[in-house]
Order: structure tokens, then C-alpha cells, then sequence
């Protein structure tokens, strides 16, 4: 058993790293700026919540108290969060620190490195915080999500376009997965590095055309594919496939596999 704190265990994969964690006999604490309400989604039986903030520090040290190990699963996506991300990172580090726990798994984005998109640099500062602490530390990178590819495809049918954009193809994978790839780095015994880097990768590689007409033939939404060029450095990314790692094939729950048991559920 081990005493878990997962910051950001409110999020998408926060949630499912609770979830997980709970029914694998761990003890779990969670942190964010706005705790679930009892009998909400958000909110796992088992688990305590602290209302926390690493922009400010507020709550950390309670929230961190007996931990042997904190999950980082914060999102910081535009404006003062975003610039404040690798610094929250930090703050967090310091007080796990504090409060004698022995390591801390970040949750990253796929070669967030190789980019100048403001927002990929913000994850790349963020992993060298972890990379330059006393604490020991694994960061994970993931491809790209179920939800973010499934999230383009929603929006651009409220105005009856499926946006594809040219020559890009994806990897993407589940919460399940990327939460059961946090947990094993959290609770696996000590490999020696004091800082680790792994990606994990979804289980399938799809052009984003392929995978446009999966989500129109689940979810029967309408709407008119349109493929378009992506400039800048986010569209050199992806056309470069540097959002892949074919090597990398992790979980089962494919793209369709995902969308089917949401729509399902709806
Ligand atoms: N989307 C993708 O395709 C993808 C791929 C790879 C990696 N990632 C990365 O994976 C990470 C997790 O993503 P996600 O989608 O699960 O995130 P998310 O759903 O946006 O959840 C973010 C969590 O962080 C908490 N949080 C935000 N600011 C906070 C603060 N100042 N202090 C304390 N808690 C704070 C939020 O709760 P409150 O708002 O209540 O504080 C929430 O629990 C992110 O860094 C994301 O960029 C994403």
C-alpha cells in the first residue's frame, strides 16, 4: 500500500489516477482549488480532498501530510495559469520536500520540448523543474488524449465543419491508460536514476481524416469534414509526427473503443 497524493486528482486523468489508486489498496489524498461535493462525479468514496492551490501554496503542506508519493496531474492552460505553471510545479516540489515525501510522477506532454508553442514550452519548463529536484522524480509523457481529438471534432460540428487538419495523424490515448501508467511509476520500486523519463503512447496510430469519420459514425453528429493546413509550430509539429510515438504502444482502450463507451453513457 502506498499513501498517494494526487495533485490535480479533480482533472480528466486525475480522476481515473483516484480511481485506480483506490481500488489497488491505496491510501489517497487529493488536491485542487475546488474540491468535489459529495455524491458528484469528481468526488471518490475513499478519498480525501484538500482545497489546495500551487499558485499560492495555499493548503499544500496539509494536503502533502504522510505522503510517500505525489501524482502532479495539474493543467495550467492559458493567461496567469499558464505562466505560473513550471512555478506551481516548484511550489509543489518544495512542500512535498517539506513534508519527507520520497518522490513525484509528472504527467507531461509528448516531446513538449520540441516545440515553441507557448503552451508545449510551459509543460518543458515544468519537466525541468522536476528534472533539476533533490526530490526523486518520474516524468511520463502521453500522446494526446481520446478527449482533445474527440473535443476538436464537437466543436467544429456546432458550426457543421469537422475540422481535419492536413497531413496529421495521432496516437491518442485514454485517461484509463495514461492513469494506469502514473500509478506504476508512483509505486514501482527505485530504478536507481534519480530523474526518469518515459512517453507512453496510445494503442493505435490514425490519420486524423480516419479518425473524423469514427467520431461521426459514433456519435451521428452532422457536419461537413474540412481539412485545412495548421501553420506555425503547433502544424510542424504534427506534421512532423512528433506527437507519435510509434514504439510506445500502451493500454487497449482504443479512440473508437473510447467514444462508443462514452456515447453509451450519455
Ligand atoms: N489533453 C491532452 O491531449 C494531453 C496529453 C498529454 C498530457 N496532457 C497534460 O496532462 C495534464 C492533465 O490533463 P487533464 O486534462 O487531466 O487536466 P484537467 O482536466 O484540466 O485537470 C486539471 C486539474 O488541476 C487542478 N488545478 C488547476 N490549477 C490548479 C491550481 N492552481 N492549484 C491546484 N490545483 C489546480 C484542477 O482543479 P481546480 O481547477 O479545481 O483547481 C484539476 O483537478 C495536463 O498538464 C495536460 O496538459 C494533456
Amino acid at each position: 500500500m502506498t499513501r498517494i497524493c494526487v495533485a490535480g486528482g479533480t482533472g480528466e486523468v486525475g480522476r481515473e489516477v483516484v480511481r485506480q489508486a483506490l481500488s489497488g489498496g491505496h491510501t489517497v489524498a487529493v488536491l485542487s482549488r475546488n474540491p468535489p461535493p459529495e455524491g458528484s462525479p469528481e468526488h471518490h468514496d475513499g478519498a480525501t480532498y484538500f482545497r489546495a492551490d500551487v499558485t499560492t501554496g495555499e493548503g499544500l503542506a496539509e494536503a502533502l501530510a504522510g505522503a510517500d508519493v505525489v501524482i502532479d496531474c495539474l493543467e495550467g492552460q492559458s493567461g496567469k495559469a499558464l505562466r505560473r505553471f513550471a512555478a506551481g510545479g516548484a511550489l509543489l516540489l518544495a512542500e512535498a520536500i517539506a513534508a519527507g515525501v520520497g518522490r513525484a510522477v509528472l504527467l507531461s506532454i509528448i516531446n513538449c520540448d520540441q516545440s515553441t508553442y507557448g503552451f508545449y514550452r510551459s509543460k518543458a519548463d515544468k519537466e525541468r523543474v522536476y528534472a533539476r529536484s533533490q526530490l526523486e522524480t518520474v516524468t511520463v509523457r502521453a500522446t494526446q488524449f481520446h478527449s482533445l481529438v474527440a473535443g476538436l471534432f464537437a466543436a467544429g460540428s456546432r458550426v457543421g465543419l469537422i475540422p481535419v487538419i492536413r497531413g496529421t495523424r495521432f496516437q491518442t490515448i485514454s485517461p484509463a491508460d495514461v492513469a494506469a501508467a502514473l500509478i506504476e511509476a508512483a509505486v514501482e520500486s527505485p530504478a536507481g536514476d534519480r530523474h526518469s523519463l518515459r512517453t507512453v503512447g496510445g494503442p493505435e496510430i490514425e490519420g486524423m481524416r480516419a479518425l473524423a469519420r469514427t467520431w461521426k459514425r459514433v456519435t451521428g453528429a452532422r457536419g461537413v469534414v474540412a481539412v485545412f493546413p495548421l501553420p506555425g509550430s503547433m502544424g510542424r509539429f504534427l506534421r512532423e509526427g512528433r506527437n507519435l510515438a510509434p514504439g510506445e504502444r500502451h493500454g487497449g482502450e482504443t479512440f473508437e473503443g473510447w467514444l462508443e463507451k462514452r456515447t453509451e453513457n450519455l
